[in-house]
């Protein structure tokens, strides 16, 4: 797995404070090491470290800033286990003469070849990683042959001779008013700003400088200069690349007094929701953005997939309920690292929807790859623009949740769910299974929920001091039913990456089927309760689940409606979230959970922003 974040800059400030910025920002995307190269006079000066920024930070203090004085650079912080984090392994990586350096993100998949090449010709490489054979060849190329003396032609012939998935941005200190940058099934994005370019990962990298940004498609490179840029396919060909302009700002990248990036995504989920709703509904219908399906597409479906990993996956589970219910079509759910691997049955009249936050996450884009080879159609549920999911998907449907950072999911999620929602009322509207104004009403109804969430984020300090109190346990389970179910499911994982404790969700129906085994005095059990009204069955059935685990010892933690009188006997403690339709309290039964998962982490010491061995994009499967 390596997922990095990369950012270069050709400009008029000084490139080192706009490179150490950008990678401020991208550290979401990994920090195992940090580097950077500014091309400084006729030469490039570098330093990597192994570790947070902060460690390259105290290390440029150390050899002094001053000689990274250039206007031209770039920068990386890696994630990887490929490759042991220490210095050595740190980008930017250089060729034996150290005048070519590059940054990598991805993985070369031929690189035992290349490397064994290499060292034929007699290349002593420095490192253990596939990425500095690319500074080797490069330098290689641009010394020699039809390329000699041509950085992007050199930098092309190369990519041409890689296999598996890049970004590469590569500086020679023999060009020093230029970067070249390239990209295959690997994100990367420029931004225009007044006689500076960047590149980056992800535009948060550029976003204090410029909103005005440029998709790079597949199998393309860009040279740029402080005026502007060129953007060429492999063999050299002008290729098309698609201007965008940014639609959120630095305010919305930044912590904003907030201790965590994730305390602050927590609290804006209310905009993220209403954000992600908003034109979604005009003259009485629901209208979806990028349709590249008809209305007849919709009507023709016969089967939907949704396909994801991680909270993605579970906000597809908590769909199918309203998905099936709505539009009378049979749902799957499937994680994305599974899909292809099984033979699914797909076909021309299947819908697959994809979701994922960052639209890069390699599970689930080969997932849309052999959905559609088989000819199913392919629906995107992405918060990132132009991403790579997004690009090879029929059509697209974004969350405007802005930037998460937070490696674990929150805002995003919930946004995710409005939008799966948004897909299934499109079905329904398009299959005529809802009438107009039912349609209408279930938007509607949809179009409450910020406020509900509003309403839960102003009572979270009976959770937080519950957080405080459950950071000595050694384990947690959670349970729930119907659209209850994946919230366990959601709750569980999100305590797991970010408290590193054991917990696991369950269908409350199965616990008396093997998990009511593991229960034992003291242990903690979150049960997220169905509404008494809108499931008054299930509800019962769900009373009896706890008194059950009550009678064994444990300590039962209880999310349910308001003035649910019932359930308060068997609660242990009680935590209340407003009354709102069966199929919508996933939006608000998850953020009490999303709470009490970063309070334990915060109280047992845990960086809540950046979990161990974890990173934001999983762009490699
Ligand atoms: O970017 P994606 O939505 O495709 O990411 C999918 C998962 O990796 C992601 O949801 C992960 O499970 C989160 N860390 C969970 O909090």
């Amino acid at each position: 797995m390596r997922v990095c974040g990369i950012v270069g800059y050709v400009g008029h400030r000084p490139a080192l404070d706009v490179v150490l910025d950008g990678l401020r920002r991208l550290e979401y995307r990994g920090y195992d090491s940090a580097g950077v190269a500014v091309l400084v006079g006729d030469g490039l000066a570098v330093e990597r470290k192994a570790g947070r920024l902060a460690n390259l930070e105290a290390r440029l203090d150390e050899v002094g800033r001053e000689g990274f004085a250039g206007t031209a650079g770039m920068g990386h912080t890696r994630w990887a286990t490929h490759g042991a984090p220490v210095d050595r392994n740190s980008h930017p990586h250089r060729d034996t003469t150290g005048r070519v350096a590059v940054v990598h993100n991805g993985i070369i998949e031929n690189f035992a070849a290349l490397r064994a090449e290499l060292e034929a010709a007699g290349v002593e490489l420095a490192s253990d990683t596939d990425s500095e054979t690319a500074a080797h060849l490069v330098a290689r190329a641009y010394a020699d042959g039809d390329t000699r003396g041509d950085l992007p032609a050199s930098v092309r012939a190369v990519c041409r001779r890689l296999e598996g998935a890049f970004t590469l941005v590569v500086t020679h200190a023999d060009e020093p008013d230029l970067i070249v940058a390239a990209r295959r099934s690997s994100p990367l994005v420029l931004g225009i700003g007044a006689g500076e370019t960047f590149v980056a990962s992800d535009v948060a990298a550029f976003i204090e400088h410029t909103r005005e940004a440029v998709e790079l498609g597949q199998d393309q490179l860009v040279v740029i200069t402080r005026g502007g840029y060129e953007v060429l396919d492999f063999h050299g060909e002008p290729a098309p690349a698609k201007p965008f302009t940014v639609d959120w700002d630095l305010s919305a990248a930044e912590k904003g007094g907030h201790e965590y990036f994730m305390l602050k995504e927590i609290d804006e989920q209310p905009t993220a929701l209403a954000d992600t709703l908003r034109g979604h509904f005009s003259d009485g219908r629901i209208v979806l953005d990028e349709q590249r399906l008809s209305d007849q597409d919709l009507r023709d479906v016969d089967k939907v997939f949704v396909v994801a990993c991680g909270s993605a996956y579970h906000s597809g589970l908590v769909a199918k309920y309203a998905i099936e219910h709505w539009t009378r079509l049979p749902v799957e759910v499937e994680l994305a690292s599974e899909f292809r691997y099984r033979d699914p049955v797909l076909d021309r009249d299947t819908l697959v929807v994809a979701v994922s936050q960052s639209g890069e996450t390699a599970d689930t884009l080969e997932a849309v790859r052999h959905a559609r080879e088989q000819k199913a159609r392919v629906l995107a549920v992405c918060n990132t623009n132009g991403a790579q999911i997004p690009r090879e998907s029929d059509a697209v449907l974004y969350t405007h949740a802005g930037p998460e950072i937070g490696v674990a999911s929150t805002k995003a999620f919930l946004a995710q769910i409005a939008a799966n929602y948004l897909v299934g009322l499109a079905l329904a509207q398009a299959r005529g299974t809802k009438y107009p104004d039912e349609v209408a009403r279930e938007f509607h109804e949809l179009a409450a929920m910020p406020e509900a969430v509003r309403q839960v984020l102003g009572t979270t300090e009976q959770v937080k001091a519950l957080g405080r109190e459950l950071s000595e346990a050694k384990a947690v389970l959670f349970l729930g039913r119907h659209v209850g179910y994946p919230v366990a499911l959601e709750g569980a994982l999100k305590l797991k990456e970010l408290a590193y404790m054991h917990a696991e969700g369950f269908a409350a129906g199965e616990l008396k089927h093997g998990p009511i085994a593991l229960i034992e005095p003291g242990l903690p059990v979150v049960v997220v309760m169905p509404s008494p009204k809108g499931r008054a069955v299930l509800h019962s059935k769900l009373v009896s689940n706890i008194s059950e685990i009550q009678a064994r010892g444990a300590r039962t933690i209880v999310i349910a409606e308001e003035g649910d009188e019932t359930v308060r006997p068997f609660a242990d403690e009680l935590i209340e979230i407003p009354a709102v339709p069966t199929l919508l309290q996933p939006l608000v039964s998850t953020v009490p959970l999303q709470v009490l998962a970063a309070e334990i982490a915060r109280s047992r010491g845990y960086d809540v922003d950046k979990p161990r061995n974890l990173a934001k994009s999983v762009t490699v499967e």
